[in-house]
């Protein structure tokens, strides 16, 4: 055994036993949520041939492929995995890409083992406040917004009634100050329905301390299809594959005013097997996707599309920064930003962003947060910025 594998080795087994301290379990475990909650996590924590730790402090497991959490869930007993997309994602060339020579993001490798994938070994506390922070998570407004949460986003009218089958873009990756019980993320929704009966996926990045137990920014992926539903892998559904990287990894962020670090995050429809992709084309990563017999309703495509930002205010009703905390403005550096945003309407292929004449921008806090769209470069940068300081927003 040599010594790194040792160290790691005993930081996981003291992690564990402190996990599962007599005195620790005896406080917690004590009705029936509490049995519901062990339930799950027996479920969510498999046996794992490796266990790693990342820098931030959280706990990888590395599960083997083809028999992560995702097939626990009843609508995939007999789904075939699909270990790479149909056609690679290769990134759109456009204008706006050669000039701006971003390289990719530092995404730091988990590194789990051939045939394995690295699953975040789940934990009462974490699916406790999991719980919480699910409640008061929305899809994209309608009309107003909904309680406690504040949008700086654009959406399609939907006028035209063009579904989308995908969306990739390039968003720089912030760390909003936030309190322990508020979050700021930015997203990219698609969603078919409403209420109980909406089907949804989004993908971003997020600070979120009630769901990741840091303040950290890290990658987020979300899924609902009517009651079910969850953040990342904290349920059954999302199937993972990229071995290296886990879909809830910390991210590199940028600085204000500085070298701004992009995420280059595509979400589609395989048209071939239907399931819906996350992929980094910058990194050559393709993360994992959603079965498309999970989110049926999305098999022709999404009706409702955004991107922008999302803040939840603390129960004592502030809301926290969104991007930088500063009103979209002329400098990239000092906002939130989407960049070449493309969109996949139908099976025709990717079009930038401009190419759809019904964009709307929708906030529903304008004394605290603005969302701005705009065309760059010809029709090539379709652009979305959007942040603002919070404070007291209203509702
Ligand atoms: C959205 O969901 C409804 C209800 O299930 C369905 O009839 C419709 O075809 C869906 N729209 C798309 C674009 O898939």
């Amino acid at each position: 055994m040599d010594l790194k594998f040792y160290a790691t080795f005993l930081v996981v087994a003291l992690l564990t036993s402190h996990i599962y301290h007599p005195i620790e379990a005896r406080r917690i475990v004590t009705g029936e949520g509490d049995l519901k909650l062990d339930e799950q996590i027996k479920i969510l924590n498999k046996p794992a041939i490796k266990s790693i730790q990342d820098k931030g402090g959280a706990l990888y497991d590395c599960v083997n492929i083809y028999k992560q959490p995702a097939f626990d869930h009843p609508l995939l007993k007999n789904h075939k995995i699909q270990l790479k997309p149909t056609s690679p994602t290769e990134d759109f060339t456009s204008e706006t890409s050669s000039e701006n020579k971003q390289s990719k993001i530092a995404l730091e490798s988990v590194g789990c083992p051939e045939g394995t994938v690295p699953i975040r070994r789940a934990r009462k506390e974490d699916l406790i406040r999991a719980k919480s922070f699910i409640k008061s998570h929305s899809t994209i407004p309608q009309s107003n917004g909904y309680l406690g949460q504040h949008y700086a986003i654009v959406r399609n009218t939907n006028h035209l009634k063009i579904p989308m089958y995908g969306s990739q873009v390039k968003m720089n990756i912030i760390n909003p100050r936030v309190t322990q019980d508020q979050s700021s993320m930015a997203l990219m929704w698609f969603s078919n329905g409403t209420n109980e009966d909406r089907h949804e996926i989004q993908a971003g990045w997020a600070v979120a301390p009630e769901l990741y137990g840091d303040d950290k920014t890290h990658l987020i992926t979300y899924w609902k299809a009517g009651k079910s539903g969850c953040f990342n892998v904290q349920c059954p559904g999302y199937v993972h594959v990229s071995k290296d990287y886990p879909v809830d990894v910390v991210l590199d962020t940028s600085i204000y005013n500085g070298k701004q670090e992009e995420l280059n995050l595509h979400i589609y429809q395989d048209q071939t097997t239907k399931n819906w992709w996350v992929t980094v084309p910058d990194n050559e990563v393709n993360l994992g996707y959603w079965p498309g017999s999970l989110i049926s309703r999305l098999a022709e495509g999404a009706p409702n599309i955004a991107w922008g930002g999302l803040a939840k205010q603390s129960v004592t009703g502030t809301s926290p920064q969104m991007g930088y905390g500063t009103l979209p403005e002329s400098t990239y550096t000092h906002m939130g930003y989407f960049v070449e945003i493309q969109v996949e309407p139908k099976s025709a292929g990717k079009y930038f962003g401009s190419w759809l004449p019904d964009w709307e921008k929708f906030v529903d806090s304008p004394d605290c947060y603005d969302v701005v769209d705009e065309i760059k470069q010809g029709n090539n940068g379709y652009i979305v910025t959007y942040g603002g300081a919070g404070g007291n927003c209203g509702n």
